[in-house]
């Protein structure tokens, strides 16, 4: 704060005259957390240009190394409109691709608005993630997905509170930082459809928040952390089409709270994990590709409100049993591709919309209720 109070009297010395001046001070303040953040609307004038200033450089050097040459420097960015705002869509529009907006939050209780927000998705950015993000400590959400951005996670970023990070579908490679592992805020965590190689670091185990961890679509190798057991808050997991060794750990018990699980083309070998058995709030497992040892059918009995199985290629030999053809939510059905005995159930669930169950070993007649509905 004396730094501030420095800041200020600087300011008030020199009035409007020191606008250039202002930037060799945010990069001098820029040390002390505080002094960065924007601040809107003004208490004055003179603390509005300092912090204004100040928020306006750290968003330019953004600028500069995500490669966004779109914002309107001129604008506030908390106004919600202009180059910092893509307006919501209309009623039953689905939200864009292509957004590019930067949110404030205007309750803090003096008043001020805080940069908290910055979704940048499609926007065909080619820079790289920025180290000067640290320069807005009140931000929560980034959405960087859908870009060409480079490079690896910056090891600044683990001083940031962040909850949601999802920078999906760009060009970043090297290994996952185990200082991810510090953002223990975290909630939601997305790096799908990257270049990220090397193992899973057991760092992640700390983020003790998170719900959905999604890693789908990178060159990941070498076995499951075991210290993930420790993420018990796990709502969503996808480890999908990468090149892990070794088994599915048995480590399901942990994740009790699990409703989504994705293991398809993993590079893990099988058999199914027991602990599967204790998910009960799955409604959507997809495991397929698994090679190595069989299993049996896993026990599914009590995830009553299953959407969507796939248990595709994945060496399972016995009977399909009963309670499937019973889960009453059950839209998507795959279990091809396995070594399945045995015949349907004569009453299933007619809103499945989809169920494949092609190259096994089923025999018996086709049900009624199957036969009943449109050969799709
Ligand atoms: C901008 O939009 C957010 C969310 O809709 C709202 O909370 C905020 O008050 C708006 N800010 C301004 C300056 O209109
Ligand atoms: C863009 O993102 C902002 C922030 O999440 C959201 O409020 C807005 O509705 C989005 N716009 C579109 C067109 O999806
Ligand atoms: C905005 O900030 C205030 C003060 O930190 C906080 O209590 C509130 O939850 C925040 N609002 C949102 C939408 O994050
Ligand atoms: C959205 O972004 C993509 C890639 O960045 C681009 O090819 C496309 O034209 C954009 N679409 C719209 C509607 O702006
Ligand atoms: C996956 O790893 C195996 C050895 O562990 C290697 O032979 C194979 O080429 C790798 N595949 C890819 C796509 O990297
Ligand atoms: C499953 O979901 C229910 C309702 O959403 C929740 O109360 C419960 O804690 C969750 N976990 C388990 C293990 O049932
Ligand atoms: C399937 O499992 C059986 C029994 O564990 C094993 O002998 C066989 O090699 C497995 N098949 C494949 C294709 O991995």
């Amino acid at each position: 704060m004396r730094r501030v109070a420095k800041c200020l009297s600087t300011m008030k010395r020199f009035g409007y005259m020191v606008l250039t001046v202002l930037m060799l001070i945010c990069m001098e303040t820029n040390k002390v957390k505080a002094q960065v953040e924007p601040l809107f609307p003004p208490d004055n004038e003179v603390v509005f240009i300092l912090f204004w200033g100040c928020a306006v450089q750290a968003l330019h050097e953004i600028a500069a190394e995500l490669g966004k040459k779109d914002w309107n420097f001129n604008e506030n960015p908390c106004n919600n409109k202009s180059s910092w705002f893509t307006p919501p869509p209309p009623p039953n529009i689905p939200p864009a691709i292509n957004n590019s907006t930067v949110t404030c939050n205007c309750s803090f209780p003096s008043g001020e608005c805080h940069i908290d927000g910055i979704y940048l998705t499609g926007q065909d950015l080619d820079g790289v993630l920025p180290r000067s993000l640290v320069k807005l400590p009140h931000i929560k959400t980034i959405l960087l997905y859908l870009n060409y951005l480079k490079g690896t996670i910056p090891h600044e970023w683990a001083a940031l509170k962040l909850e949601i990070l999802v920078i999906s579908m760009n060009r970043l490679s090297g290994p996952i930082p185990g200082y991810l592992g510090q953002i223990t805020t975290l909630k939601y965590l997305s790096l799908e459809n990257n270049l990220f190689s090397g193992t899973i670091p057991p760092e992640l185990g700390k983020l003790v928040n998170l719900e959905n961890l999604i890693l789908n679509a990178n060159f990941l190798t070498g076995e499951f952390p075991l210290a993930l057991a420790k993420l018990s808050n796990l709502k969503e997991l996808r480890i999908s089409s990468n090149n892990f060794t070794g088994k599915i750990p048995n480590i399901f018990q942990s994740w009790k709270q699990l409703e989504k699980l994705e293991i398809q083309a993993s590079g893990f070998e099988g058999p199914i994990p027991s602990s599967l058995s204790v998910l009960h709030n799955l409604t959507e497992l997809r495991i397929s590709d698994l090679p190595g040892e069989g299993s049996k059918f896993p026990n599914l009995q009590n995830m009553k409100n299953m959407y969507r199985l796939m248990l595709r290629s994945c060496n399972i030999s016995g009977p399909i049993p009963d309670y499937i053809w019973e889960f009453s939510q059950m839209q998507i059905l795959d279990l091809s591709f396995n070594k399945l005995e045995g015949n349907i159930l004569d009453s299933g669930n007619p809103k499945t919309q989809y169920m494949y169950l092609t190259s096994n070993s089923l025999t018996g007649r086709i049900p009624e209720w199957l036969n009943a509905r449109d050969s799709r």
